[in-house]
């Protein structure tokens, strides 16, 4: 397996949540390093270009409003086949689908709202995507890998 980089957020309703902690144990006890975090508050103009590949879907909007709702942590995670097995760790997109034991499953704000695009967590999807997801955030000399 080769390894790679993957951008991960915890969003809004995770962070006011205050599961920074519980989420970033589970990522380094499934073996991937955290080489980059920040906290951060995003404009909604940066949420709108962060998600533009969304721009015009029904749920694009709230989804844009809720990312800029409060702070997130921006991070890039580092493993073997971090982009899929990330992904696997957080779980289906739909929060209340995930299955028991994803990270979406166990911290999603949807749990309490009902709001579908609360799921308390971003990952990159695929390979050219981590590769400009990361970028968006972070420079090359903030990236510590290890
Ligand atoms: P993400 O990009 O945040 O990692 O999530 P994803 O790949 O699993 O899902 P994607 O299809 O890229 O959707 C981006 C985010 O939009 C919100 N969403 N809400 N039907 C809905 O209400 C709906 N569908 C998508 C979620 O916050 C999703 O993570
Ligand atoms: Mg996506």
């Amino acid at each position: 397996m080769a390894m790679e980089q993957t951008l991960c957020i915890i969003k809004p309703d995770a962070v006011s949540r205050n599961y920074i902690g519980r989420i970033n144990t589970r990522i380094e006890e499934r073996g991937m390093r955290i080489i980059a975090l920040k906290m951060l508050w995003l404009s909604k103009s940066r949420a709108e270009e962060f998600y533009a590949v969304h721009r015009g879907r029904s749920f694009y909007e709230p989804l844009v409003s809720f990312m800029s709702s409060g702070p997130v942590v921006v991070q890039v995670l580092s493993g073997e086949d971090a982009i899929n097995d990330y992904r696997k760790l957080i779980g289906k997109t739909n929060p209340l689908k995930a299955a028991p034991g994803t990270l979406r499953a166990d911290f999603s704000g949807a749990r309490h709202s009902g709001a579908l695009y609360e799921n308390a967590l971003h990952g990159s999807d695929q390979l050219e995507t981590a590769r400009a997801e990361i970028p968006f955030f972070f420079k090359q000399h903030e990236l510590h890998p290890r």
